[in-house]
């Protein structure tokens, strides 16, 4: 069984500031420095560190060659990965003492997805096969539609959230993969339990893990008419940078799924790694291998 994650490739700026930047201020960073991120691409390096087999399908414009470097050293599979003539998808990021992010996203490249590819990159794969998406590409709702109609199980991270994820028939999805902030812009409800029951009420058969930040994380899964529901506590660590924590989480939560782990395996190894991650500077660069975790 294999996993395609089609999705976004940035590089990302770097600067270590004392505070976020204010209105009508100008501060000087501690450092900068360029690294490789991008939700899409974080998320296949997760999912290769934690053992899965990956193909990634995204855009790669000018300046982006580092990122695809990048993927091919951690041995994911990029023939599905397009070249186009537009900036490199790029970030903005600053990161303060306490090693929170204060994040400015530019699609650049990352919005020249084409039918075409997408058409191109499902043929790839076979039925059963998993899909991992999140919101930083364009097209999202056809890649929605066609992976479904493949009989591909397909994990959503709507992240970040936009009328994009309004067109995206939520039915014809395995997994809703949301932090505490998108669940309630997807529900209306900051409550984690009553956004699970909105969404369960309106899509029945959708299993939905919602992460907590500081509080852990919440799954339910529903086979059948059967949920199964796993709260898992968060991993207490002196955090550096929290880029990425929970595309690190993403991974390795869907690649435990993969391999037939139990939910509640699934979320521990996954809780594990985000917290590994957040103790080392930069996204992709932060993700822990397997035998870390282990
Ligand atoms: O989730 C972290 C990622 O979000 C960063 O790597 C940045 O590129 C943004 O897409």
């Amino acid at each position: 069984m294999r996993v395609l994650n089609f999705g976004s490739l940035n590089l990302d700026y770097v600067y270590a500031v004392d505070h976020f930047v204010q209105p009508g201020e100008t501060i000087a960073s501690r450092s900068r420095t360029v690294k490789c991120g991008g939700k899409g691409l974080n998320q296949s390096i997760a999912l290769a560190r934690a053992g899965a087999a990956v193909l990634h399908a995204g855009c790669i414009g000018s300046g982006g060659e580092p990122l695809r470097e990048m993927l091919i050293r951690n041995g994911v599979d990029v023939a599905a990965l397009k070249t186009t003539g537009e900036m490199q998808g790029h970030t903005v990021i600053q990161v303060n003492p306490e090693g929170e992010n204060s994040i400015i996203l530019f699609g650049g490249s990352n919005l020249c997805v084409t039918e075409k590819q997408v058409d191109d990159a499902l043929n790839i794969m076979s039925e059963g096969d998993w899909l991992v998406l999140q919101n930083e590409i364009n097209l999202l709702p056809y890649i929605v539609h066609q992976a479904n109609k493949k009989g591909m199980r397909i994990a959503l991270n709507p992240s970040p959230f936009n009328d994009q994820i309004k067109k995206v028939d939520l039915n014809q999805l395995s997994w809703l993969l949301v932090n505490e902030v998108e669940a309630e812009q997807m529900t209306g409800s900051a409550n984690p339990d009553t956004a699970w029951e909105k969404l369960h009420t309106d899509y029945p058969a959708l299993s939905v893990l919602i992460t907590l930040g500081s509080k852990g994380s919440v799954a339910w899964m529903q086979e059948g008419d059967q949920t199964t529901v796993i709260r898992q506590e968060a991993i207490s660590v002196r955090a550096v940078d929290t880029t990425a924590a929970g595309d690190t989480f993403t991974g390795y939560f869907i690649a435990g799924l993969m391999n037939h782990m139990p939910l509640e395996k699934c979320m521990e190894r996954a809780a594990k790694a985000a917290a590994i991650s957040v103790t080392r500077p930069g996204a992709a660069d932060s993700i822990p291998q397997a035998d870390e975790i282990d």
